[in-house]
């Protein structure tokens, strides 16, 4: 691992090199949580894709595999092996992919089957879904799961008239599949907070909460900019088709994308997206100056557990099992502040993980913030503050790197405070990435590129008149163990 590179994650799940991006082919299968990925072994670019492999028992303790799933060349995949899931089953771990060739614009759906515990893969002939219905403009992403007796799959697509869809198809033995129509087809429509679902739906995803209701996920796809930001359809399964509700925005940050689903074996939904790099290229996947002298290229997320609240949203929080990675308390503070008198709280590493209830008084009063200040000379600094106005949550790096090749940029959590004017957060931050959470179910999650040695300095802050309330407390955050053996070749030891 490039752990001399301070911005290489601790916490995160990457391998030490070179590109990654979505999460593929998550599943719980012979013991273990199995945490695929999009994955190029000989660049930081995307290009020649290939289905890198971690596993787990515990999502603690990881190993990180040899390469699962490698394109044939000559072959349907020639171009690459493109994202989709897997399933357990009695015959094996069957993974299905998106078969990328150059010489077509859809990646048909495709698959191959793991009788060693989902190490190696033998692939099966000829495509499963050679090509889309008519009217298609955009085709990939398969996922499959099982409903009674008999098995279902959405794929991602765009249609000619505009509409984003999920299209549906059913089998009864994995291998043969028919055509059943949209399961939802929608034209674009507005977020909360800005932008919408657009025109092409990547890695749809679907979790099935019971009782009928359930969440489809998607990735937003923008024919002219590209991978844009994810997006949530709760609703009612008919079967055919989904009665959607109101979409959400999945994640508030600019750097959350192709989530993808795992259903536990304790039957919680757990979810991880792809988290790319904010250096200098401005389109994801185009080169970047800065990303090729590193080596290496975005981040899967922390799992996180989607759940459905009882008012219908679709609500995130870091998986459980993360608290074990708490180490040492680094500080606990509660107080009021000021916007003229700034509160240094105390220090932190480069990793940690924070809790904070912070107050927005009453209207035309004052708002409390987080400032974790990156530079001695308090010039590097990222801030997380209350909006005296509205009460969203707003996080802005426009002063987080002194790298002038950092993206800036601020965002906003639409609706955050709770009943009382208070907004509980949880933020994890791993050397080069922040991820939020509120109390009320939303995330945000964004890098940032601190060039400023540790420790840093954790502040409170206020904006608007009057005084404010905060409280915050902060743990170290222990790296992940994990175990290279990308190399390693035949079975398990
Ligand atoms: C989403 C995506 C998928 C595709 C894969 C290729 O980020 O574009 O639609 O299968 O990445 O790497």
């Amino acid at each position: 691992m490039p752990v001399s590179d301070p911005h290489f994650p601790a916490a995160h799940l990457r391998p030490p090199v070179n590109w990654i991006n979505d999460p593929n082919g998550l599943v719980f299968h012979d013991g273990h949580y199995h945490v695929y990925f999009q994955y190029n072994p000989h660049s930081a670019r995307h290009a020649d894709m290939h289905w890198g492999h971690f596993r787990s028992p515990d999502l603690l303790r990881w190993e990180l595999l040899p390469v699962a799933l490698v394109p044939t060349p000559g072959g349907d995949d020639e171009g690459g092996v493109w994202s989709g899931n897997a399933v357990s089953t009695d015959g094996g771990l069957i993974a299905f992919y998106s078969a990328k060739r150059d010489d077509r614009w859809w990646q048909p759906v495709a698959s191959a089957v793991s009788h060693d515990g989902g190490l190696t893969f033998a692939k099966h002939p000829g495509l499963l879904v050679p090509q889309p219905a008519e009217g298609t403009s955009m085709f990939r992403d398969p996922y499959v799961w099982r409903d009674g007796d008999r098995w279902r799959m959405l794929v991602g697509a765009g249609l000619a008239d505009g509409r984003g869809a999920a299209q549906q198809y059913l089998s009864d033995d994995l291998e043969h599949w028919e055509y059943a129509g949209p399961f939802l087809a929608r034209a674009p429509e507005p977020l909360p907070g800005g932008a919408d679902t657009e025109e092409g739906w990547e890695c749809v995803q679907y979790a099935d909460f019971g009782d009928g209701r359930g969440v489809l996920l998607l990735s937003a796809w923008d024919p002219q900019g590209g991978a844009s930001h994810s997006a949530a359809y709760p609703g009612r399964d008919h079967g055919l088709h989904f009665a959607a509700d109101a979409p959400q925005r999945l994640d508030h940050g600019p750097e959350f994308y192709a989530p993808a689903l795992l259903h536990a074996p304790d039957g919680r939904w757990l979810m991880w997206g792809w988290v790319w790099e904010a250096r200098d290229a401005v389109q994801v996947g185009a080169p970047s100056t800065w990303t090729d002298e590193v080596g290496w290229a975005g981040m899967l997320s922390l799992p996180r557990e989607v759940t459905l609240g009882p008012d219908g949203s679709v609500r995130q929080r870091p998986a459980r099992e993360l608290d074990a990675l708490r180490g040492r308390p680094a500080l606990r503070a509660k107080g009021q502040v000021t916007a003229d008198a700034p509160d240094t709280l105390g220090v932190t590493g480069r990793s940690f993980d924070l809790t904070a209830r912070l107050h927005r008084g009453a209207a035309g009063g004052a708002a409390a913030g987080l400032r974790l200040v990156t530079s001695p000379d308090g010039s590097e600094y990222l801030d997380l503050a209350l909006d005296a106005a509205t009460g969203e949550l707003v996080v802005d790096r426009a002063h987080a790197s002194g790298e002038p090749r950092a993206r800036g940029g601020s965002w906003r959590i639409p609706r955050t405070t709770e009943p009382g004017g208070f907004a509980e957060l949880r933020v994890i931050v791993d050397r080069s990435i922040a991820e939020i959470f509120l109390g009320t179910g939303e995330s945000l999650t964004l890098r940032f590129y601190p060039l400023g040695e540790e420790p840093w300095r954790l502040q409170a802050r206020a904006t608007g008149p009057g005084t404010t309330e905060f409280e915050a407390q902060v743990w170290q955050l222990n790296p992940l163990g994990i175990q290279d053996r990308s190399d390693r070749r035949g079975g398990p030891a």
